[in-house]
């Protein structure tokens, strides 16, 4: 069987990934259709070498579509995914939209894939940030469990999107100008105060919660617990995390302290378990000065680890440093290879009795 794909933002930082992406997987496509605002409908991209119309996403856009990958934004997620599911479209969501609800599977392939067969029309996509930090502590938490996660994010601009990115880039060149950088995207469009991020950082991602968390830092400890923690016998996670947005085009960076059960867990141990899981990279030699950094691992799949440590003073924990690509790893390429593990498991298909 060939699938009618729909890619629903394809303008966008994430959209242009998600096409490239959909063009090298083992997904036979038999026709594409690339949906997103008004402002862009007519504009021409190509898939495969063949040109392909923008169109403004409505919801009969989706009539006759098998798969739709999507990253618009979360109100966008919000009204015309399950427009595209009542018409027979299977959703992966690149947005918070759908995430923590029940019956959507909120999937990292290589860590929880099993969750798809329960899917009811949508998948969900993690967020950026958990997507590596998760991927990267899968085989530690296999070998050793762990019983707590603290984690600090250095967040790229390119996750806020790309009018954002374009902003900081203008604020970049301002400075360098000696002209005042001007600022009305972030930390968020919804803010009243905005700040600019070209050489600063900005400790806010997402609006505030009334508990004093960011909603970015709500999601990577309620992600977390989701993907890792979801059936009953699973022992619980203590996480907790602070969220920054850096001036860095790709590739977000974490510092990951964790607490392993099983205090046997040793350095070189943690490494070799990194070094053989598919879709993780080891650069951990600090005589070499080896370690991953956002301009290594810009425009590449893999989530790469180094700087692991023990906790001198706190038997069992260690620290590392984690770093992939925001817009592959953390988007498209996790938002793509969910689609290739439904197409493998013939569950590009939303079922009856869940529509
Ligand atoms: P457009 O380029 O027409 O604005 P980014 O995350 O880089 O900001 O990209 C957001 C993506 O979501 C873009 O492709 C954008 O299209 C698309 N988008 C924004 N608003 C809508 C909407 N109301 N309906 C469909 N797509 C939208």
């Amino acid at each position: 069987k060939k699938y009618v794909v729909a890619i629903l933002g394809a303008t966008g930082a994430v959209g242009q990934r998600l096409i490239s992406e959909l063009e090298h997987s083992q997904i036979p496509v038999a026709k594409v259709k690339l949906l997103a605002s008004k402002r862009s409908a007519g504009k021409k991209l190509t898939f495969n070498n063949q040109e392909v119309t923008v169109e403004e996403a409505q919801p009969d856009s989706f009539t006759g579509v098998d798969l739709v990958l999507s990253s618009a934004g979360g109100s966008v997620s919000k009204k015309l995914l399950p427009e595209a599911v009542k018409r027979g479209a299977v959703c992966v969501d690149n947005t918070s939209a759908f995430r923590m609800e029940e019956d959507v599977p909120l999937v990292i392939p290589g860590v929880n894939e099993q969750q798809l067969q329960y899917h009811h029309g949508i998948i969900a996509n993690p967020n950026c940030s958990t997507i590596q930090m998760v991927a990267a502590l899968y085989p530690v938490y296999q070998r050793w469990g762990i019983e707590q996660i603290i984690v600090s994010t250095y967040q790229a601009v390119s996750g806020a999107g790309q009018s954002a990115w374009n902003e900081m880039l203008q604020q970049a060149q301002a400075i360098l100008n000696k002209q005042k950088p001007t600022a009305n995207i972030l930390p968020t469009a919804a803010d009243v105060k905005h700040y600019p991020l070209a050489f600063n950082l900005l400790p806010q991602i997402d609006v505030f919660e009334d508990d004093g968390y960011t909603h970015e830092e709500w999601k990577m400890i309620h992600e977390t617990k989701k993907i890792l923690c979801n059936d009953q016998d699973s022992p619980k996670i203590k996480v907790t995390a602070t969220c920054v947005r850096v001036p860095v085009e790709i590739g977000h960076g974490e510092s990951v302290y964790f607490v392993v059960e099983d205090k046997g867990a040793s350095v070189p141990e943690i490494q070799a378990e990194i070094a053989k899981t598919s879709g993780l990279i080891l650069q951990d030699n600090p005589q070499q000065q080896l370690y991953p950094q956002p301009l290594t691992a810009a425009g590449k799949r893999e989530t790469f680890v180094g700087r692991i440590r023990p906790d001198q003073e706190n038997n069992g924990a260690f620290q590392m440093w984690v770093v992939a690509d925001n817009l592959l790893k953390g988007a498209a390429s996790n938002t793509v290879a969910i689609a290739e593990c439904l197409v493998r498991d013939h569950l590009v298909q939303v079922p009856n009795n869940k529509a």
